[in-house]
């Protein structure tokens, strides 16, 4: 009993230490003062094609209080970063968390976020400048729509080998990278697991570990055709008496065939049905085929395990960087912890919070927007009727006069019909 006691009690202080040790080493609600942690990069400014952040929970959002940043101009470069004290995931999990709502209907663009390691010149930060981890959704026309999750490794860029689709809808959306200390990481879309792995197999960050034997050669008496011809078929007899071609027997000289003008008549020939062309042996399965050659697989020299492979050991800047041909991304609640659970935690009380209220606020506004477009819509045909009314006269309109009049007559009789 004594001992059930002191082990229960030890499992106690084990789950302690653990909660206790949850760590969270960044996070942003975009609350105001935001501005004193965040710095904008002067990146693009020279070229006037850096853009502008705005401060808003959008145009629909569940709480109109709860803010995030927003791209506001069209065409911009975008780049903003924050610090936090160095961090290095050695032995513990690392969550990259935030969420993000592209109100535009964005049709080519990324919502991707960055951690960044080292010493980052956070007013010169852009595109080119190294980071470590880069992640969230990319969507271009109906082709990309994925969740990128590029790891740098050895000052490389590795993109996940794995399809992981995005969001597609003008909605708030939470992503989450976890990454744990046994090489393993998940991929989650507003909770919910979509992608699970290892770093080693869906990632190509170290060279393979096997190759093929690149001094192997093809052995001199390796036989690789599958077919061969059969040795016992024999040329039937009398098979190249068989003539191609055969007069034609129906062929009769024409009566006013002028001999002196066009020479004796002959017979002409027509392609012989039992011609069957150049004899040759049919083909058998070669009983020697050895298969396709391949070079036998050796051990990568170049290739050295990495226990660590997982590990970020100076972690210090989250930073977005992004080109908007259409702006309205909206970011939010960005989160760099060590426990999962703490990120769930977040997303329910953020996201999942005000998703119900948020897709309520967003059909209100497309109501609106539709009735916009068909009000003005109906304003636009009405100055066309009266400019109609003023060219009564002319005759011969062009085709886009007469599509634009049809167009009208149209509207005109649905018009009626209400
Ligand atoms: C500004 O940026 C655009 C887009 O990258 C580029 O085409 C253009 O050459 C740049 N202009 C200057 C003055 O750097
Ligand atoms: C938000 O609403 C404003 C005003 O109606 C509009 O100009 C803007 O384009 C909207 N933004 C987005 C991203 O839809
Ligand atoms: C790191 O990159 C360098 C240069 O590209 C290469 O020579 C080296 O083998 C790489 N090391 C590992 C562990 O991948
Ligand atoms: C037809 O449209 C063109 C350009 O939209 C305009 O210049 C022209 O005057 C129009 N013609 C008539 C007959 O309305």
């Amino acid at each position: 009993m004594g001992k059930l006691n002191s082990k229960f009690i030890s499992i106690i202080l084990f789950a302690l230490v653990v909660i206790v040790s949850s760590e969270v080493i960044f996070e942003e609600r975009f609350d105001d003062g935001w501005e004193k942690r965040w710095v904008k990069s002067d990146w693009k400014k020279d070229n006037n094609t850096a853009g502008e952040w705005k401060h808003t929970a959008g145009n629909w959002s569940g709480d109109a209080n709860d803010k995030g940043i927003q791209t506001s101009e069209d065409n911009r470069f975008y780049a903003i970063s924050s610090e936090f004290p160095e961090f290095s995931n050695k032995d513990k999990t690392l969550v990259f968390q935030f969420s993000v709502k592209h109100e535009q209907k964005l049709d080519c663009g990324g919502g991707y976020m960055k951690l960044l390691s080292g010493d980052v010149d956070q007013k010169n930060f852009g595109g080119d400048t190294p980071y470590s981890i880069m992640f969230g959704p990319d969507k271009c026309g109906d082709n990309t729509k994925k969740v990128h999750a590029i790891l740098t490794y050895n000052g490389t860029n590795h993109l996940i080998k794995k399809e992981v689709p995005c969001e597609t809808d003008q909605l708030t959306h939470v992503y989450t990278f976890v990454l744990r200390p046994d090489a393993t990481y998940s991929i989650l879309i507003d909770n919910v697991e979509k992608q699970t792995g290892s770093l080693s197999s869906d990632w190509d960050l170290l060279p393979a570990k096997k190759i093929k034997d690149p001094s192997a050669k093809k052995p001199e008496d390796w036989d690789d055709k599958k077919y061969i011809p059969d040795p016992e078929d024999t040329k039937p007899a009398g098979y190249d008496d068989i003539p191609k071609e055969i007069p034609d027997t129906d062929a009769k000289k024409p009566e006013d065939w002028d001999d002196e003008k066009s020479g004796e008549w002959t017979t002409p020939t027509i392609p012989n049905p039992e011609y069957k062309g150049v004899w040759k042996p049919k083909k058998i399965k070669n009983p020697n085929y050895k298969g396709k050659w391949k070079a036998p697989m050796i051990d990568n020299p170049d290739f050295k395990d990495d226990p660590e492979l997982y590990v970020f050991p100076k972690l210090k800047y989250v930073g977005v960087e992004l080109w908007q041909v259409k702006s309205g991304s909206l970011f939010d609640n960005v989160l760099v912890s060590d426990d999962p659970e703490y990120a769930k935690k977040l997303a329910e009380e953020t996201w999942g919070k005000n998703k119900d209220a948020e897709e309520a606020a967003f059909e209100e506004a497309e109501k609106k927007r539709q009735e916009e477009e068909s009000k003005e819509l109906l304003a636009e045909v009405e100055s066309d009727d009266k400019e109609e009314a003023e060219n009564d006269d002319n005759e011969g309109d062009d085709s886009d006069n007469k599509s634009k009049f049809e167009e009208t007559k149209e509207f005109d009789a649905a018009h009626d019909e209400l």
